[in-house]
């Protein structure tokens, strides 16, 4: 695996690789691999000739109370399980290479639709951060292709919507979401989950998984379903910050005759917000 921290060295590599015909996957990531990473690796690698794997800890998609400093860095061990998965590229950029005029002047890319519901609601500036330096990043790159996890639904569905609305021309590849033996859905965050915790923490998914068998089932009162499932959640100790029944293309508010319906939900463990999400076609 060749390692990369500016953005000349890599694209001068990447030129190359173009010029020898390969295809380019590109699987952007703010570190600390776990298995869901790997998988979304693989699947880059099914669909392209040569994958390129970021890790850059993304300031600017961090509130000013949130986890920016704390978030794990792991990148010894991330560069040993990227070489067992055949990565051949990583970009490890220092945050004066992705900005290099600074934070506060950096242009932004905002997408309006779908950014101040859900996760947007609870994290405000999240999404224009996300957009902003995955834009940046599918320029540096230039793929082919791009994977995303299914688990972060909202920042797939936002960024399927830059795309389009900014003509960029990568396909977005949608990795389904992977998770451990009692449904918790993989994300570098659970390394927050207390021991405590651990064994409540699949109450999120128990409850997804609950509702959407209901709505299978012909259920339509959306609004008790979604109070059902987050009273369930906090009768397990955990803060809720929504369970929401939406339309999965727009994520707007779920109607009775809709025929593709996601439901998501965001909760707060004493130092953790984990999200999940499940879908359903009627
Ligand atoms: O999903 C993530 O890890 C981040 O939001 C991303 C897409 C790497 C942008 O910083």
């Amino acid at each position: 695996m060749q390692v990369f921290h500016h953005v000349a060295g890599l694209r001068e590599a990447l030129a190359e690789a173009r010029r020898d015909g390969k295809t380019v996957g590109f699987v952007p990531t703010m570190g600390n691999l776990h298995d869901a990473h790997i998988e979304l690796v693989k699947i880059a690698q099914q669909h392209c000739d040569l994958v390129v794997v970021s890790i850059f800890v993304n300031r600017l998609q961090f509130g000013l109370n949130e986890d920016w400093d704390k978030y794990p860095r792991t990148l010894e061990r991330d560069m040993v399980r990227l070489r067992e998965a055949s990565c051949d590229f990583l970009f490890n950029p220092d945050e004066s290479e992705i900005y290099p005029n600074g934070m506060d002047q950096q242009t932004r890319v905002v997408c309006p639709a779908m950014t101040d519901v859900l996760c947007g609601a609870s994290r405000p500036g999240h999404f224009e951060g996300v957009t902003t330096v995955v834009a940046k990043l599918f320029n540096i790159v230039q793929p082919t292709k791009a994977v995303f996890g299914i688990k972060d639904f909202q920042q797939l569905a936002v960024i399927r919507r830059m795309v389009e609305d900014l003509c960029i021309p990568v396909e977005v590849v949608a990795a389904p979401v992977h998770r451990e033996a009692d449904g918790l859905a993989m994300s570098s965050r659970n390394s927050y989950i207390t021991e405590d915790e651990r064994p409540r923490v699949a109450v999120l998914n128990q409850s997804l998984n609950w509702v959407k068998a209901e709505i299978e089932g012909g259920r339509r009162d959306f609004a008790e379903l979604e109070k059902q499932a987050g009273r369930r959640i906090e009768e397990s100790g955990f803060r809720l910050d929504y369970f929401s029944i939406r339309n999965s293309r727009d994520l707007q508010p779920a109607a009775d005759d809709d025929d593709q319906i996601t439901v998501l939900g965001a909760m707060y463990t004493s130092a953790a917000r984990l999200i999940d999400n499940v879908s359903l076609e009627l």
